[in-house]
């Protein structure tokens, strides 16, 4: 079983498009998305719909609880963009109301909290606080006491997303926790310049798998980022972490013209942060 991982899309039609086409390109057996579809970016629109047609499923990340419901602890700029985007999303309802009802139905249907394949928990943010909590690899030195206990939460494997780096969080008995950046991971094929690693899961450890973000990356890489998870029943599991070249000043020029969404929202996506 082929899985793609997708995340934090943030209204990024053209990064969105690139990652489903290498998608398609490489074969999967389904697509899921770990949440945050809106917010930010400037095509919410497509890119729920985009996400509603070509996914299994998708999860609730904080920014879409944002624009279904009421954005909380954002800063301004984050409000704000909550705010655009759900006046589009509301707009879109009056223009077409068959359409439009249908994209509110999907989001508002949409879980915190789904499982993978028996042994894969998946939550936006993490188990302990599925939609909002944030699980950065600094924890590890800076409050090895919360990813201990997210650890505990954990029977065998979690996929994230979130935080918008991508990487796979262990943890074992023997060595405690760890975290590794794809880059970091060997590189099963040289060849493939859009692949960047591949983790192969140990029997005995427990993991958390972040596949990064599709729309705004933020581990200073400007490429849009994806994984691809395989399982089968009698070899290893494997993620194999992608990143993929789009179109960014089309998406910036987008967002410098809509005088709601902030200018530092198209200047961060060059940035990769
Ligand atoms: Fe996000």
């Amino acid at each position: 079983m082929r899985t793609a991982l997708i995340s934090d899309i943030h209204g990024n039609l053209e990064a969105l498009e690139k990652v489903l086409e290498d998608i398609d390109r490489r074969g999967v057996d389904e697509i899921i998305c770990l949440g945050d579809i809106v917010g930010y970016g400037p095509n919410p629109i497509e890119c729920v719909d985009l996400v509603a047609e070509k996914c299994s499923w998708s999860l609730m990340g904080n920014h879409d609880f944002a624009v279904l419901y009421e954005p909380t602890n954002f800063n301004v700029v984050a409000k704000d963009a909550a705010h655009w985007t759900r006046d589009v999303l509301e707009e879109a309802v009056e223009k077409d109301p068959v359409s439009g009802n249908r994209r509110l139905e999907f989001l508002n249907r949409i879980k915190t909290r789904k499982c993978h394949e028996q042994i894969y928990t998946c939550v936006h943010g993490s188990v302990r606080k599925p939609i909002n909590e944030y699980l950065f690899d600094d924890d590890i030195r800076d409050d090895p006491a919360k990813v201990r206990r997210i650890f505990e939460m954990i029977d065998d494997r979690c996929l994230v997303g979130h935080t918008h780096v991508p990487g796979v969080f262990v943890y074992t008995e023997e060595d405690g926790p760890d975290f590794m950046r794809p880059s970091s991971l060997g590189n099963e094929d040289p060849d493939d310049p859009i692949l960047v690693g591949v983790h192969q899961f140990h029997p005995d450890e427990k993991a958390i798998v972040n596949p990064g973000s599709v729309g705004q990356p933020r581990d200073q890489n400007d490429r849009a980022s994806y994984a691809i998870l395989e399982t089968s029943e009698n070899e290893p599991h494997k993620v194999h972490f992608y990143r993929l070249e789009y179109d960014i000043s089309a998406v910036a020029d987008k967002i410098y013209a809509i005088d709601r969404l902030d200018d530092w929202l198209g200047d961060r996506l060059f940035q990769g942060r």
